[in-house]
């Protein structure tokens, strides 16, 4: 039902511009380096995102190749159906095993891909139908004449409307072959407050910031809203990558502001504590989001008595697996993913089950709703009352302990290690000292 209506709202705000034949051929049209001339900002911020790099990443290409073998091929397109849709698309591929060897226009999710779904016929596993003519769609609306190619308007990518957010979802909600839902932002999106009301806010409203300026690099174009195509997150290029830094840089802009942190010292009910609450005030979705049973985020906290340190969590060296960590009070949010027996797994083509420990995102703006507050605090208990006590939270886009054995089948190359970065929530760096006194600080 839902699905109909989706595809009704698509095919009426769809405004055909004009049917002269235009200059790019097909591949012209599947090429992104054909676009950069009259759209560099759109090229240059695409170029450096996870959605170009989404089948160079070597531990996407070593988990690929090692799903095959373990599956006897079973697992097929589900892999390149997201990290390489065009090469499967148009058959360069069949299972992501030849990805180096695909044309670099096909790789990754690419202008193309985007810009020619024209039906979403399903909320996961990219379920996408592509219009393949020379028409790209966008938001504006009432779109220029081009002699590249023609242009048209669709509700799906236009990120002022929610309908927008169904563009991005079908590839971000993942369900494996055994029907776990294992990545659900699409489907947190839709519980959260941002979906909710008459002018919700999609993902696009989020992840594609808008600016003025010309569309294209095109005598007479006119100013409008030109949408940032970076859409950085928590990960980065394991390999040398065009905008590496600006990636690095924008993703840790955007974890500052996501989650708030609060900092309290008490005397507790059952003996000194110290206590943090987290909140999830800006991502649309929980957080962390996607691929939760890869991405470890957790609280790194030191309380000190004079110079001595009475309470160690969380701390550890930038090559140590957080999970390897023996520490009763550690604050992990993350998935674990179990198969049939119950054993804990890492690859998710194995997990029947999942459990998850993330920060849930707002479900409701109504102050009297019961459901309005939506932060998650944990107690540290004490022995004596600290004098001072350090926090923040810290994430790493994948675990390190995830890497060990695909790096003993020798699907991967160790050395990807070292670029594996350990992000700090800087919005979440607090300390409190006696100075303060009892109670909170943030
Ligand atoms: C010769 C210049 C030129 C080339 C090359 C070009 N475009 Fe465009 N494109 C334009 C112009 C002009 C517009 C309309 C701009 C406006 O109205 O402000 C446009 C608009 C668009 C839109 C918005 C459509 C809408 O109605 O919202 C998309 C999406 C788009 N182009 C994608 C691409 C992609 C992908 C490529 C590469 C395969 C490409 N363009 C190559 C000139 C070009
Ligand atoms: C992951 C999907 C995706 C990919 C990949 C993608 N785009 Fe877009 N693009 C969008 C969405 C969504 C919008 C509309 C954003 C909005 O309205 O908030 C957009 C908007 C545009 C527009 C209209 C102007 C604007 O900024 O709103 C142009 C032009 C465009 N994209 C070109 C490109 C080119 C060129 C590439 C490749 C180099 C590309 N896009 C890759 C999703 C994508
Ligand atoms: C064809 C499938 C597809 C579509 C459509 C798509 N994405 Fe993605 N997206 C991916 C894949 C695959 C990755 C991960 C690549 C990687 O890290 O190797 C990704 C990565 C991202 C990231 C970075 C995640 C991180 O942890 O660093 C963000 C943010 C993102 N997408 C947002 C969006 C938004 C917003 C839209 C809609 C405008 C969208 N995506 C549409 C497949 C897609
Ligand atoms: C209200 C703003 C907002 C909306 C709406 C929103 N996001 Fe996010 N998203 C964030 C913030 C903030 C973060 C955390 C900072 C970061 O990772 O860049 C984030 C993180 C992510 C990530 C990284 C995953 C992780 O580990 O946290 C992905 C992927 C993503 N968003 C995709 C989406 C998609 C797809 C949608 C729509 C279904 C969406 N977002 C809607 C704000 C938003
Ligand atoms: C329905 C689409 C979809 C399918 C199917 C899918 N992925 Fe992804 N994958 C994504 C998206 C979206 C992200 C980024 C989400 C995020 O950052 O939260 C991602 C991220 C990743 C990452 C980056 C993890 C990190 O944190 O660095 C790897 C590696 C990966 N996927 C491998 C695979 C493999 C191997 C398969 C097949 C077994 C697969 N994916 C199937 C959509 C998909």
């Amino acid at each position: 039902m839902r699905r109909a209506k989706l595809i009704l709202l698509a095919s009426a705000s769809l405004l055909l511009a004009c049917s002269n034949r235009k200059a790019l051929d097909k591949e012209a049209l599947m090429d992104p380096a054909a676009c950069q001339g009259c759209h560099p900002d759109a090229y240059r911020e695409w170029s450096g995102s996870m959605h170009a790099y989404a089948s160079d990443d070597p531990v996407f290409i070593a988990l690929n190749a090692f799903a095959q073998r373990e599956t006897n091929g079973e697992i097929g397109d589900l892999c390149v159906g997201c990290h390489a849709p065009m090469a499967l698309h148009v058959g360069a591929t069949t299972d992501g095993l030849n990805i180096e060897d695909v044309p670099r226009r096909l790789r990754g999710v690419t202008c193309y891909y985007c810009h020619q779904i024209d039906r979403i016929e399903d909320d996961h596993n990219a379920a996408f139908h592509l219009a393949d003519d020379d028409m790209f769609r966008g938001g504006i609306g009432d779109p220029v004449d081009t002699e590249a190619h023609r242009s048209g308007t669709l509700a799906f990518h236009d990120g002022r409307r929610g309908e927008s957010s169904a563009l991005c979802g079908s590839c971000h909600d993942v369900r494996t072959p055994s029907g776990l839902q294992l990545e659900n932002t699409f489907a947190e999106w839709r519980e959260s407050v941002f979906a909710q009301g008459p002018s919700p806010v999609s993902c696009a409203g989020c992840h594609m910031p808008g600016r003025s300026g010309p569309v294209a690099e095109v005598p007479g174009a006119p100013v409008r809203r030109l949408h940032d195509h970076s859409m950085p997150g928590v990960d980065v290029a394991l390999s040398p990558w065009p905008e590496a830094p600006e990636q690095l840089q924008a993703i840790q802009r955007d974890l500052r502001r996501a989650i708030t942190a609060t900092l309290c010292v008490q005397p507790g009910t059952l003996g000194p504590e110290v206590v943090v609450v987290l909140d999830n005030v800006l991502a649309g979705h929980a957080f962390p989001s996607g691929v939760t049973h890869a991405r470890r985020a957790w609280v790194e906290l030191v309380a000190f008595d004079g110079e001595a340190p009475i309470l160690i969590s969380g701390v550890v060296e930038d090559d140590e697996p957080i999970v390897e960590l023996e520490d009763e009070n550690l604050w992990l949010m993350r998935s674990r993913i179990f198969d049939e027996d119950g054993t804990e797994v890492h690859f998710s083509w194995r997990a029947k089950t999942m459990e998850t420990t993330l920060l849930p995102a707002a479900v409701t703006s109504d102050p009297t709703d019961p459901r309005f507050s939506h932060s998650v605090e944990r107690s540290y208990p004490l022995s004596i009352l600290p004098s001072k006590v350090r926090m923040r939270v810290q994430m790493r886009p994948i675990g390190l302990e995830m890497f060990d054995e695909i790096i003993e089948s020798g699907d991967l190359d160790p050395a990807v290690l070292d670029s594996v970065p350990t992000h700090i929530l800087a919005g979440t760096e607090i300390e409190w000292t006696d100075a303060d006194g009892l109670g909170c600080v943030n």
